[in-house]
């Protein structure tokens, strides 16, 4: 039974405020922890619609400045679910107040922000946690769990590729709402920094550090319309990354990701060759986690595909009943059953992304730019 309330104070009221505030609603209904999520406050910079948008998705109160929000004596937790270039600030001012942190991903603009960031929360012992979600859906869990057993023996290859197609058009704008993710001030980078950045968490979590790459990326409409100006600007962001990746454990990884698939909206793909088994996902079809075993005798070897659904995978048994699917949002709802369930025992070995776990992924984006822009070979910082 949940008996400790623990007072949110959201940031942002967009996409991620929404997956979020879903979140919030749904935990206790269906996962027990001694704590609950209550929705205190939202806050935005337009009050007609931060209002809207507290009564809509059931939050007690609103404020238009987050400097109000994180001095406030009733919140005991902000959640950062605005542009990137914005999370370094929050943060560190959350920090300052006491709040503990769930903010989004990318950490920040890049590492040198993102240390700061991490040494601050570090000293001051603060729950903190980074909205990687995908490592949540059943099927990327249950991938994880197969890697962490073993099961695999010796992996060779790692490959992941997040394709969509909505940047095609050169009449699209850059800057502001809903297309700050084209302005490399508000975003730190495109692909990289958006979509890569969930690959190499995922890629991270299952196995394990990586310790160089070699990457190129690309600006393919080198100006667009700035939505603040009205006047066409440079474009400073990567439209597509691919790089090559050394794994600490020895294996190689291919990573592929682009607003130019033309066909593709959110193909995220990841597949593992391993000595003895391989497993391949894709967020398409989602709840499948597709699974290759050279232990089954020759004659009835394949692909085969578990439908992570049935009670004794993880997360499944909290919802439905078995064969039914679970979709995009309940990975945020399972992020924050990870948070909430070890928060009165920091010593416990987190399941989560940490500031510290998001570091890491911050210096492989770093290292990804780096190696694009100076065509060579880069060693990764470790977090
Ligand atoms: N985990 C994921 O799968 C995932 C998916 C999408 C976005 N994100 C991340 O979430 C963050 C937000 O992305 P989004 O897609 O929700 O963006 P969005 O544009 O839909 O929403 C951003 C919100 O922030 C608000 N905002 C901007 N500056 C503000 C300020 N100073 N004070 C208060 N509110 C402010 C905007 O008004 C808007 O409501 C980004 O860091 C992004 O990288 C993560």
């Amino acid at each position: 039974m949940a008996t400790k309330p623990i007072r949110i104070g959201l940031v942002g009221y967009g996409f991620m405020g929404r997956t979020h505030s879903n979140a919030y609603s749904q935990l206790a209904h269906f996962f027990d922890t001694d704590h609950y999520p209550v929705r205190q406050a939202v806050c935005g910079r337009d009050e007609e619609k931060v209002k809207a948008f507290a009564e809509k998705w059931g939050f007690e109160s609103y404020e238009t400045d987050w400097r109000e929000l994180v001095k406030r004596d009733d919140i005991d937790a902000i959640d950062i679910c605005t542009p990137n270039n914005s999370h370094a600030e929050i943060a560190l001012e959350c920090i300052k107040h006491g709040k503990m942190i769930l903010c989004e991903k990318p950490l920040a603009l890049n590492g040198e922000q993102g240390e700061a960031m991490v040494k601050a929360v570090e000293e001051s012992g603060l729950p903190n946690l980074v909205w990687y979600n995908y490592r949540f859906l059943p099927a990327v869990t249950h991938a994880k769990n197969i890697v962490d057993a073993g099961e695999l023996g010796r992996v060779f290859h790692y490959r992941a590729n997040f394709l969509q197609d909505w940047t095609i058009s050169e009449e699209l704008p850059q800057g502001g709402a809903g297309l700050w993710r084209l302005d490399a001030k508000e975003a730190g980078s495109g692909v990289t920094g958006d979509l890569l950045a969930h690959c190499i968490d995922t890629a991270r979590w299952i196995n394990g550090n990586i310790v160089s790459v070699s990457a190129m990326t690309e600006t393919f409409i080198k100006e667009r319309v700035h939505t603040e100006t009205g006047e066409k600007q440079e474009v400073t962001i990567d439209d597509a990354a691919a790089f090559l990746a050394r794994f600490e454990n020895g294996s190689l990884a291919i990573f592929e990701s682009t607003r130019y698939a033309r066909g593709h909206k959110a193909l995220y793909t990841f597949e593992i060759n391993g000595e003895d088994k391989s497993l391949f996902w894709d967020l398409h079809d989602l709840n499948r986690l597709s699974y290759f075993d050279h232990g089954v005798p020759s004659d009835r070897r394949g692909w085969s595909s578990i439908h992570c659904s049935d009670g004794d995978q993880p997360y499944a048994g909290n919802w439905w009943v078995p064969g039914l699917c679970l979709g995009y949002e309940h990975s945020f709802t399972h992020a924050l059953y990870e948070f909430f369930k070890d928060l009165d025992d920091p010593q416990k070995e987190k399941r989560y992304p940490d500031f510290r776990d998001a570091l890491g992924t911050q210096y492989v984006c770093d290292a990804v730019l780096e190696s694009a822009k100076t065509k060579q070979w880069v060693d990764v910082k470790q977090s």
